[in-house]
């Protein structure tokens, strides 16, 4: 049975961690991938990076569908190729109640594992392509709002900590 997993709230440190890549999808990697696409969902997100849940490993889950039902998963991805531009107003599980728009790639293309370890190649556009680049951004310990002005993301990261004293 799938679980749902804590999720990091910005700025905790160890969402600047970087994620090392998987070397084999064990059955461990794979219950990981499950409780991923589980909490993604119970947290109505469209996007989940394994570091957000404290696993710094190279995991990325994303379904972009409008029935939830189409999980997309990514294991060491590698954008392969980028072109064009689109700006895009993102939230993140890590960033509760804020939303900013970002500039991003339009359409990139990406190698990486599946749940099963085959690799794959897929050309993304639009908002699959957006979450896509917004989760791997988590495995390098970076997010939404590194794209921000420095007074934006101050002010961001203070309401946080002061919801959390609460
Ligand atoms: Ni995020």
């Amino acid at each position: 049975m799938a679980k749902r997993l804590p999720i990091l709230v910005y700025p905790h440190p160890n969402l600047r961690k970087t994620a090392m890549p998987v070397d084999h999808v064990t059955p461990d990697i794979s219950d990981l991938v499950d409780d991923m696409v589980f909490t993604m969902y119970e947290a109505n997100g469209i996007g989940l990076a394994a570091v957000q849940v404290d696993r710094p490993l190279q995991i990325v889950v994303v379904d972009t569908s409008e029935s939830k039902d189409s999980p997309q998963v990514y294991i060491n991805p590698l954008i392969e190729e980028s072109s064009g531009l689109q700006t895009t107003e993102e939230g993140c599980l890590s960033i509760p109640g804020f939303f900013e728009e970002v500039e991003r790639a339009e359409v990139i293309q990406v190698t990486a594992l599946d749940r099963n370890g085959e690799s794959f190649t897929r050309e993304l556009g639009g908002l699959d392509s957006v979450c896509v680049q917004h989760e791997i951004d988590h495995l390098n310990g970076k997010v939404f709002v590194d794209y921000l002005s420095r007074v934006k993301r101050s002010r961001i990261r203070k309401k946080l900590l002061k919801a959390k004293a609460a």
